[in-house]
């Protein structure tokens, strides 16, 4: 039976451990270019022990992030400070993973820290977000987007590609579309978002299409030998949810037919109202049943935080990765308090040796 600490194989990749660390914004970058801020936390990360580091949201074009803060890959100087992040989680033998993304309604917001909201139009830092229809997202994200020409669907689908591309130059071995969390890709799938008359909009065949398209064009240039992985929202919490998770896992097996290799099981973020039955592990059952019905490998995140509440997941074929975010904020190296709380065998060892070496060999050093 695999637990959390066996390794997993996906194409042609493999990991040393179930433990991934999901993409989280860090809002530090300028121009959308990785800095020294960006080297640092990946690469602690990386030598924390998990089997995976997916860098955090990463635009495809400028107006696709969600603030001024966020990661680009549209151009040389991005796609250089990024190979370095890349090489560097690799050589703590972790795997590089980036998700690449575009905001849709959700962008031109202000840093979390800085009100988490749409920045008013006339700030200089401002732009015009884009989405399938001219309807805001509404609470503190009030902008209305301007509604996508055709012209600008094809444009975005050629952004999400190239990029594909320079994640691939720039040395990541997994690579994440994000469809999720009310971004441009969830938005296109959402009648609460997408009213569009067009082939985009309307019948869940044509809600589907930007993402089937989107992901369909990425398969043709991401190597058929590296793990092409999504994630999506498949439940809102918003009154509709059966229907809104068959819709979903039709539209996953729809994905997977098209080379789709796993999804990241999330919530759809879509409208401020709804009622998210926050709690450890909440979206255990909807993984899983996502899993057993679209047939497709699964991770999720939210609430996984408890190592024993990851290993579960893994035990129970719930999920085939444990995505272990904030607490990896909380403890870089999460791995190792996991390894201890799960009683492995030379727990310290998940760690490097310069680490590792002096956590294994004497009493623990927080201990009272
Ligand atoms: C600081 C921060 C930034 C985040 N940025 C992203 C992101 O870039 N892309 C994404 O899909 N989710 C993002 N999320 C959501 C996380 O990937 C994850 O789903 C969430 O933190 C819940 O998992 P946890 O309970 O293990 O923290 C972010 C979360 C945090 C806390």
């Amino acid at each position: 039976m695999a637990d959390l600490f066996s390794s997993y194989t996906l194409k042609d990749i493999t990991l040393r451990n179930r433990i991934a660390i999901p993409p989280m914004c860090q809002y530090m970058a300028e121009d959308g270019i990785a800095n020294d801020w960006h080297l640092a936390h990946y690469t602690s990360l990386a030598r924390g022990g998990s089997g995976l580091v997916i860098v955090e949201a990463t635009g495809v074009a400028p107006e696709g992030r969600i603030t001024p803060g966020c990661l680009g890959l549209w151009n040389d100087t991005q796609t250089e400070q990024l190979r370095a992040i890349a090489a560097a989680i690799k050589a703590a033998g972790a795997v590089p993973g980036i998700q690449i993304a575009h905001a849709g309604r959700k962008a031109s917001a202000n840093k979390p820290w800085e009100g988490d909201d749409h920045m008013p139009e006339n700030d200089p830092r401002a732009w015009q977000p884009i989405g399938p229809s001219a309807i805001a997202f509404g609470g503190d994200l009030p902008r209305v987007p301007k509604e996508m020409t055709i012209d600008e669907i094809d444009r975005v689908k050629s952004d999400f590609v190239a990029a594909a591309k320079r994640a691939l130059d720039a040395g990541f071995e997994w690579l994440e579309i994000h469809f999720a969390h009310g971004y441009l890709g969830q938005s296109f799938t959402s009648a609460h978002a997408n009213h569009r008359t067009d082939i985009y909009g309307g019948s869940f065949e044509n809600r589907a299409r930007f993402t089937i398209e989107t992901l369909e064009a990425i398969r043709e240039v991401w190597p058929e030998n590296l793990p092409l992985t999504a994630r999506f929202g498949v439940i809102e919490y918003d009154g509709n949810d059966e229907e809104t998770l068959n819709e979903s896992i039709q539209l996953v097996k729809a994905w997977k037919q098209r080379g789709l290799d796993m999804l990241s099981v999330s919530v759809g973020f879509t409208i401020p109202q709804t009622n998210i039955p926050w709690g450890p592990a909440f979206l255990a059952p909807v993984a899983q049943r996502v899993r057993n019905e679209a047939g497709i490998p699964v991770s999720s995140a939210w609430g996984f935080g408890a190592p024993s509440l990851a290993d579960n997941a893994i035990r129970n074929e719930a999920l085939d990765l444990a995505m272990i975010g904030r607490a990896h904020l909380e403890n870089p190296h999460w791995s190792y308090f996991a390894a201890k709380q799960l009683g492995k065998e030379n727990p310290a060892w998940v760690l490097p040796a310069p680490y590792a070496h002096w956590l294994a060999r004497y009493r623990s050093p927080t201990e009272a």
